[in-house]
């Protein structure tokens, strides 16, 4: 029989430095009143200059494993989700991979926009039921700041940057990942997007001069299309699972705006205390917002071991997905992790092997 995914560590990373509407009124025409009043956002985190995506991701994965007290040698699978990567190649999670030390892992980005972290779950998931894989990390991670024009209102109101990391471990009991759905409609492409910088637009005077290096939004239409999809892929999640919406203990929905997490619970027929909104405290941060969410229902109390869940998301593409979990925890019985020590190994490790490839390259040379 084919072994299930079970969610054995969670970890979460977020800058130290916050930002409030207060701030940002002082930097476009906005106020507190009016972001709180639309959005439900009050302040939200910005990365450091020595903070990136990669960084972030490297904490909460890390936060993760020994959560999991699982060594990163052993791992199979990471994927990190994605939309503001280190680079367009190489990956982020290639970046990750060495500085945990995962030396066994494959390591690849998916980019599926906000709703990138659950369709990496169930990418890994789909690895470890198929028996190829036994352990996965899965890392949503951001640092969207960047890549926000702070000149414009519309869209410098709503993002902020944040990691959060699952470990998925194969077990034959029932439990873990239950089932998935993921759609998209490139048709909805143009609504939110960064036209510069890649292959249609490559970087040039003119792109950086009209600003297609920053995120461009159509709020409404995005709004719109967000309140449609949320209930569609929950309900057929749900269903998929053999599950009921009373079965289910707690919906983490993506954290891009009250009023839209709002009527989606409208439209499942649930109270809206039935999901977890943290959006007041970190804005939108795409990938990580669902992985950032579960830290904080666990550490709160209110996703417990067994308990069914939701994670439901949409984002650019455009694209939407729902996931049921059963929540599970660490394995019993299995050795603390050492996260500190693994950094350390991994930084060892890597500059040996940048070392020894200076060394190889050197004696090519003197073969010509
Ligand atoms: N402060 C003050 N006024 C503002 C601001 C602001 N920050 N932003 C817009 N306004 C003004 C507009 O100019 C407009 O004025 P007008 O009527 O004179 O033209 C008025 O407020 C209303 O604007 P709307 O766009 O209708 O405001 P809305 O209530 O739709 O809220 C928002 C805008 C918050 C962007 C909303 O549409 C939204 O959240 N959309 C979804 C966006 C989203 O979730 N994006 C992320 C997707 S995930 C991913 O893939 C990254």
């Amino acid at each position: 029989m084919s072994p299930y995914a079970h969610i054995t560590g969670w970890g979460m990373a977020v800058p130290e430095r916050v930002l409030t509407n207060h701030d940002l009124a002082q930097i476009v025409d906005t106020s507190d009143e009016w972001i709180l009043e639309r959005t439900g956002i009050r302040e939200r985190r910005i990365a450091s200059d020595e903070q990136t995506t990669a960084s972030l991701a490297t904490d909460a994965a890390l936060k993760a494993l020994e959560m999991a007290r699982l060594n990163p040698a052993n791992l199979d699978l990471i994927i990190v989700a994605t939309s503001s990567p280190e680079y367009i190649f190489p990956a982020t999670a290639c970046l990750v991979q060495d500085r945990i030390g995962a030396n066994r892992a494959g390591a690849f980005d998916l980019m599926a926009a906000c709703t990138g972290f659950i369709f990496a779950l169930n990418i890994a998931a789909q690895a470890i039921r198929s028996g190829d894989v036994r352990s996965a990390l899965v890392i949503g991670a951001e640092t969207l700041s960047r890549l926000v024009d702070w000149k414009d209102r519309n869209t410098c109101i709503l993002f902020g940057d944040g990691a959060g990391a699952f470990v998925l471990q194969a077990d034959p009991q029932r439990g873990g990942l239950l089932s998935a759905v993921m759609r998209s409609d490139g048709s909805g492409s143009d609504l939110l997007s960064v036209p510069g910088g890649g292959s249609r637009h490559p970087a040039t005077l003119e792109t950086v001069e009209q600003g297609w290096h920053y995120i461009q939004m159509k709020g409404r239409e995005v709004f719109r299309f967000a309140t449609r999809v949320m209930a569609q892929a929950t309900q057929e999640a749900v269903e998929n699972a053999q599950l009921t919406m009373e079965d289910i203990a707690i919906i983490i929905p993506h954290q891009a705006n009250m009023r839209i997490i709002e009527a989606a619970a409208r439209s499942m027929r649930v109270p809206i205390d039935r999901c977890y909104v943290n959006i007041e405290s970190y804005g939108n941060t795409s990938t990580a917002s669902i992985p950032i969410a579960a830290c904080e229902a666990v550490q709160n109390g209110r996703l417990k071991p067994g308990d069914p869940v939701v994670f439901v998301g949409f984002g650019a593409g455009l694209t939407w997905g729902a996931a049921v979990a059963q929540w599970t925890g660490p394995f019993p019985g299995t050795r603390p992790g050492l996260p500190v020590r693994y950094r350390i190994y991994a930084r060892l490790r890597s500059l040996l092997k940048r070392l020894l490839r200076r060394i190889d390259a050197l004696f090519l040379w003197s073969d010509d």
